[in-house]
Formats: structure tokens, sequence, C-alpha cells
């Protein structure tokens, strides 16, 4: 699936301040491509991600999915793109701290209404993917940071999404455990031609990627594609 943003601009306000978190970005992401997004601290990557996942709207300019503008999407197009073909990693994980581990992964599948069994096969074999599978029955509050963002690439991924919007995937993870994740994401990007989109600054993510956004104060800075012998 391809995801644009045209000339889009995002705004916050805090009290009197207007923040220009977006200026005037511009960025189209094609099926199967990997890209890494790099920017210091406040320049925008989460901002840009959000947007990128239609969880929220620009202040000005237009973002598309497969062409369609969001703009003109309705709440029930909405939350089933989100759903069904977007996985989502948040820079703070968003897990459900009453739910167990395995009650996280599943929730996705539950919101797609598959029947219990096959929601069951697929939560076991995707916690099994991330090395979560003997942690399955804790809460996440029970978990190591490593080991919460597992949980939340788990849930990301449980269903096979078309594009994987990440913010920092690998940040709370030993570089063991990182490049096991990577690889992971890697490979569902080179088998089953998933887009990749991680805002990160990881050194071995932005060597892999196949293409690498830079942006500065809510502006694109670079925008460079690789040469990727893999
Ligand atoms: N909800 C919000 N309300 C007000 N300002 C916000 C909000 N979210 C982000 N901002 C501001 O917008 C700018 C961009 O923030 P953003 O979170 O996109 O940066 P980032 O590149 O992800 O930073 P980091 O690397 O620290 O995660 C920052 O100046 C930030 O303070
Ligand atoms: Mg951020």
């Amino acid at each position: 699936m391809s995801i644009a943003l045209e000339s889009v601009s995002k705004t916050y306000q805090l009290g009197q301040t207007t923040v220009h978190a977006l200026r005037d970005v511009s960025l189209e992401i094609a099926q199967g491509e990997f890209v890494a997004l790099t920017g210091p601290s406040g320049s925008g990557k989460s901002t840009l991600l959000q947007l990128m996942g239609a969880l929220d709207q620009p202040s000005s300019g237009e973002v598309r999915v497969d062409g369609q503008p969001v703009s003109k999407l309705d709440d029930r197009e909405l939350a089933q793109i989100r759903r069904d073909r977007i996985g989502f990693i948040f820079q703070s994980f968003n897990l459900i701290p009453v739910l167990s581990v395995f009650g996280n992964v599943e929730l996705p599948l539950v919101l797609k209404k598959l029947p219990r069994q096959e929601r069951q096969e697929m939560v076991h074999a995707m916690l099994k993917r991330v090395g979560l599978a003997d942690r399955a029955h804790h809460t996440t509050e029970e978990l190591s940071g490593g080991q919460r963002q597992r949980v939340a690439i788990a849930r990301a991924l449980v269903t096979e999404p078309s594009i994987v919007l990440s913010d920092e995937p690998t940040a709370n993870l030993d570089s063991k455990t990182g490049e096991e994740i990577l690889d992971l994401m890697r490979r569902l990007n080179q088998e089953q031609h998933v887009t990749l989109l991680f805002a990160t600054h990881d050194h071995s993510i932005v060597a892999q990627a196949g293409r690498v956004v830079s942006i500065l104060d809510g502006k694109i800075q670079g925008d460079k594609s690789m040469v990727n012998t893999g």
C-alpha cells in the first residue's frame, strides 16, 4: 500500500504559542519500500508517522492512502484501514496494562472478529517469533522495557499489515534482540513486500533501509535511496 503526504503542515497550539511540527512536507512511500526516517528530537518524526498512519489530521495539505484522500474517508473506512492494513508501533508502546501479553497481541484480531481458535494460533506463532512465548500469560507491567517493546511489535505484526509504521522500534532493545527484531522486519519486507517506515536513530536500521529520509524543524532535509546489497 502506498502512502503520500502532499504539502502537509501540522501545527499544535500550546497556550499562546503555535508549534510548527511539520512545514509543507511532501513525501510518497510506495508499496514494499523500507524507509528510515531520521532527525533530532523534536524535528517532527512522530508527528509525520501519525499522519502517515491516518491517526491524526494535518492542519493543511492532504494525506493519501493508495491514492485516496484520507480527509474524504468516513470514520468506518478510517477505522478499517487502521485495523486491517496499518501496523503501528508507538514510541510509548500504548500497551493495555490490565491485559496479559497474549491479550494485548490478540486484541487487533478480536477487533477483526476472527474466531478464537485462529486467534490463538496466530498469537502463539507471533509471540514465538518475537521471543515471548514464555511470557504469554504475564501482564505487561511485569515485563522489562525491551519485552514491552516486543509485545508492541507483535501486536502490530499479528494482523499481517501491508505497512508497518514504527517509532524507534529498537530503542529499548539490547543489540542482540534489536538485531533479531530487525531481521524479522526485514524478512517481512523482502518476502512479503510489507512496507516499512521507521523513525530511528539506530545506525543498523539506517544501514539496512532502502531509503533514508531526514527531517529537521518539520522540514524534509534529505531523501536518499540506498544501493542495498542486502
Ligand atoms: N500534542 C502535542 N502538542 C503540542 N506540541 C506537540 C505535540 N506533539 C508534538 N509537539 C511538538 O511538535 C514538535 C515535533 O514533535 P515530534 O514528537 O513529532 O518530534 P520527534 O521528532 O518525534 O521527537 P523525538 O525524537 O523526541 O521523539 C515538537 O516541538 C513537539 O514539542
Ligand atoms: Mg518521536
